[in-house]
């Protein structure tokens, strides 16, 4: 199914976003539960590039990352990608973030040029990256990022009921999904703003309306974290979600499981929530929230990053978000800062 559209999102994928030159090497990594479509149609197009595509498919570790390592020949993996100028991820069970990983890419000035792709799905490839104008949709999420970035206050609310407040932590540099993968970057899917606020200014409600994972996907009834100094002090809501997840977390027995973790905007010009993370975490004019760990990229001045038992992310949707006062979205409408931002915004569909 696809076939078609297929081929022209993964050449996208290569030639727009990767810069994917003739005589390049591709790694394309991929598990027993990947879509082979998506991966058969990025080598086709690596090739058509007059790159070097080099195809490596295992046995679905039993988990993902570190977790996962038992089940990963790590040494070949890491000699081989290494080797390569280019990266692509399309594990389910994903090698990012495990030892293999941290390997490949413990020298920025000698790695291949990465974007996580865990996962991905025909359609979600096509969605997001092949009907996506991604020279614009880069100009618009830096323009975004670059003015958060700058600010210091932020006040967020949505028509669920949530009211939050945090300040940016001096410093700290913002992780952007813009949609380029430039020498020695690693990307996530594009669409995706994030950054961990400074923790103790993190104060008030998160309303969770849309899904989150782990573990319970989407939710039938919103979830209510109060939230003190940067920790959850209180999970409520109708039904049996708030009551699962509250003991989901309490299962850990880990003060840390309670941290915000970052907070991230949803810029994805065609994403639907569809209760996979990758997509659901970029539905336009969402906000996500995550608890538990923080990984080293979100806190660059926290070497090593803040670790718990695990992550897991919250997504409210159709919020808005003050700025230093300033308004940049509006019921998940971008409404601001700047003329251009919100013509660039309905030029990507919104
Ligand atoms: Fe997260």
């Amino acid at each position: 199914m696809y076939e078609f559209e297929l081929t022209n999102a993964c050449y996208k994928l290569l030639h727009e976003m990767f810069d994917l030159k003739a005589g390049e090497s591709l790694a394309i990594t991929c598990d027993t539960e990947s879509n082979m479509d998506v991966v058969n149609a990025t080598a086709k197009a690596a090739f058509a590039l007059g790159a070097k595509p080099l195809v490596l498919k295992m046995p679905a570790p039993g988990d993902c990352g570190k977790a996962g390592d038992i089940d990963m020949p790590i040494e070949p993996l890491v000699k081989a990608i290494k080797g390569c100028e280019a990266w692509v991820e399309y594990n389910n069970k994903w090698i990012f973030y495990s030892t293999a990983y941290d390997k490949i890419v413990e020298d920025p000035e000698d790695r291949p040029r990465y974007m996580n792709l865990c996962g991905v799905s025909p359609e979600v490839m096509i969605r997001n990256i092949g009907k996506v104008d991604n020279h614009l949709l880069t100009k618009f999420i830096m323009a975004v990022s670059d003015f958060c970035e700058a600010g210091r206050h932020f006040v967020i609310t949505s028509p669920a009921g949530m009211r939050l407040e945090c300040d940016n932590e001096p410093g700290r540099t913002y992780v952007t999904a813009d949609g380029h993968v430039r020498k020695g970057e690693i990307k996530m899917f594009p669409g995706q703003i994030s950054w961990s606020p400074n923790f103790g200014s993190i104060n008030g409600t998160i309303v969770v309306d849309g899904t989150i994972t782990p573990p319970l996907g989407a939710v039938k009834d919103p979830i209510t974290f109060t939230v003190e100094n940067g920790y959850v002090v209180k999970i409520e809501g109708a039904g049996t979600d708030a009551k699962r997840y509250a003991d989901w977390m309490k299962s850990f027995n880990d003060r840390q499981m309670y941290l915000v973790a970052h907070g991230s905007f949803g810029f994805g010009p065609n994403a639907l929530l569809n209760g996979d993370i990758v997509e659901d975490e970029r539905v336009w004019g969402c906000t996500e929230w995550g608890f538990g760990n923080v990984g080293p990229q979100l806190v660059s001045d926290i070497p090593g990053g803040i670790p718990a038992a695990t992550h897991s992310d919250g997504i409210c949707l159709n919020c808005s978000v003050w700025v230093d006062g300033v308004q940049i979205l509006d019921e998940g409408r971008v409404v601001g800062p700047t003329p251009e931002i919100v013509e660039m915004a309905h030029q990507l569909g919104h």
